[in-house]
């Protein structure tokens, strides 16, 4: 008789247990989600990501191609390295370009130097998220998000280069969407 009590404790016990288990990871993520929709729309909300529009925009293609959440990261570092080498590119031909003012050139020489900078700790960022040490990568990112927010003021400060800046816009964006995706997979 008590035997069989005991027994219908353990088993009306055991659903909750279950759910108990369940809850907290489903409220977390995991590198071997799969990217959907659905996942996207949720990662792009979250700060420091300030526009789902063009988060959702820059990372869907982790869906066409059937990426996990990891591989969603090292996606969106990759093409913020590539971003930030073709803005490198287009500071390099600024700087050349300009002969008659001696001042915007040295501001653009500044510039490529951040950049140089930028895109260094943004392969920093690289190595950490590719040994899965996500809680680095955030760090790394916001390095390279401030580096070239003193670009961007130093561009600023030229009053008549005043929407300029805007194309630092970006790169920056990027930072936000690494550092973003990254937190989610330590918290
Ligand atoms: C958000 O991003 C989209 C796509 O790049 C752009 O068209 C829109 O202007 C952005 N919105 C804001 C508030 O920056
Ligand atoms: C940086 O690259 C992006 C993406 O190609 C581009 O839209 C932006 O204008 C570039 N910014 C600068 C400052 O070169």
């Amino acid at each position: 008789m008590a035997f069989s009590c005991v027994t219908r404790n353990v088993f009306s016990v055991l659903p909750l247990l279950v759910i108990l288990t369940i809850t907290p990871q489903s409220s977390s993520f995991s590198p071997s989600d799969k990217v959907t929709t659905e996942l996207l729309n949720q990662l792009c909300a979250k700060p420091p990501i300030d526009n789902i529009t063009f988060c959702v925009w820059q990372t869907s293609y982790a869906i066409t191609v059937a990426l996990d959440l990891g591989g969603l990261v090292d996606m969106v570092l990759e093409k913020t390295r590539v971003f930030g080498n073709m803005n490198l590119s287009a500071m390099k031909e600024l700087a050349a370009a300009t002969t008659t003012d001696p001042y915007l050139k040295n501001t653009y020489e500044i510039c490529v130097i951040d950049y140089e900078l930028a895109v260094t700790a943004i392969e920093g960022a690289q190595v950490f998220a590719r040994s899965k040490s996500y809680a680095l990568v955030p760090q790394a990112a916001s390095k390279a998000l401030d580096i070239i927010s003193s670009c961007e003021a130093d561009l600023k400060d030229l009053k008549n280069l005043g929407a300029y800046s805007i194309r630092n816009s970006v790169f920056e964006k990027m930072c936000n969407i690494g550092s973003g995706f990254s937190n989610v997979l330590t918290s």
